[in-house]
């Protein structure tokens, strides 16, 4: 099964759970069963949603949508009791050298079963997960880069066994630019622009990924520029708004250039007066490439 895998990260509060969800309704609509994927213990799209309850199994809350919350832990329990079920594999997993490599690596270990179970549907391995698209809603982005370099980093200290084969294997899939899409939320804003670019340019880099850059919250408005300007002048409540909105649409304009300095793939999502969690979500989605 082709199943597509997509990541959405930027700077902690920017967008990116909106963002994710907004993205899991638009490839729900167009046909494919998608789950969306929490990270962490605690679940922001229950509250956001008003749903029941959010765990680690799929819940299903839309058509063709579902929605998970994983832990490092969970997917790391998961995944042993599934070893253990093919007995060799365990004895080779559990053999004393590979485990004394294994425990120095340790730290790494509940990022690298997070990303064994997000990759496992195209790597064939592990329990099923009948999803024909994955949507991420991962850590923000110093957490983000650690979660990355987890497979990585786990090839390298046990390179023999099935340890070694399944961390290659799992680097080898976020790195596959067919399967995984890396999506980067920011705010038109100095410093989260500069966060974000930076992750554009470190992931490149490090892993040779290209991602889209999302700018979000992007005010927008069909009041002429000379309309503004005339209002301006008034010493109002409304005259200062509109002196307001004309500074925040010069300044994100600049931050849009200089975001296009390191990458053309960008995308504006405006800033939408939405009360309604659904609603909100649903506007975003439209606006999805
Ligand atoms: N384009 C938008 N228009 C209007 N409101 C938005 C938009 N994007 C996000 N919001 C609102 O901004 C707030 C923060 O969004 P969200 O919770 O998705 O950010 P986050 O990056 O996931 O935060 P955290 O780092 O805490 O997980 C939410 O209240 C959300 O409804
Ligand atoms: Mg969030």
């Amino acid at each position: 099964m082709k199943q597509e895998i997509h990541f959405v990260t930027g700077k902690g509060g920017v967008g990116k759970s909106v963002i994710a969800a907004a993205l899991a309704l638009k490839k729900s609509r167009e046909g494919k069963k998608v789950l969306l994927v929490e990270l962490g213990d605690q679940s922001f799209f229950k509250d956001f949603f008003e749903l029941p309850s959010v765990g680690f199994q799929p819940t299903s809350i839309r058509e063709n949508l579902s929605v998970a919350l994983w832990t490092g832990d969970a997917c790391l329990q998961e995944y042993a009791r599934y070893l253990i079920k093919v007995e060799s594999l365990a004895k080779l997993f559990f053999e004393n050298a590979v485990m004394r490599a294994f425990i120095n690596v340790a730290p790494a270990l509940p990022e690298l079963a997070i990303l064994g179970k997000v990759t496992s549907g195209p790597r064939k391995h592990g329990p099923p997960l009948p999803f024909d698209c994955l949507i991420v809603d991962a850590f923000a982005t110093g957490h983000f880069i650690a979660l990355l370099e987890a497979p990585k980093g786990m090839a390298q200290a046990v390179q023999f066994g099935p340890m070694g084969e399944q961390s290659r294997s799992i680097d080898a899939c976020i790195r596959n630019e067919d399967l995984c899409k890396y999506h980067i939320v920011t705010l038109p804003e100095e410093l989260p622009v500069k966060e974000a670019t930076e992750l554009v340019q470190r992931l490149k880099a490090e892993f040779s990924i290209s991602s889209e850059l999302i700018l979000n919250k992007m005010v927008q408005t069909n009041i002429p520029e000379a309309s503004l300007k005339e209002v301006q002048s008034e010493d109002s409540d409304l005259g200062k708004f509109a002196a307001y909105i004309e500074h925040q649409l010069s300044h994100q304009a600049e931050m849009r250039e200089k975001a296009q300095k390191t990458t053309k793939q960008i995308l504006s999502v405006p800033l939408f007066f939405e009360t309604k969690p659904w609603s909100l979500v649903e506007k975003i989605a439209e606006v999805l490439k």
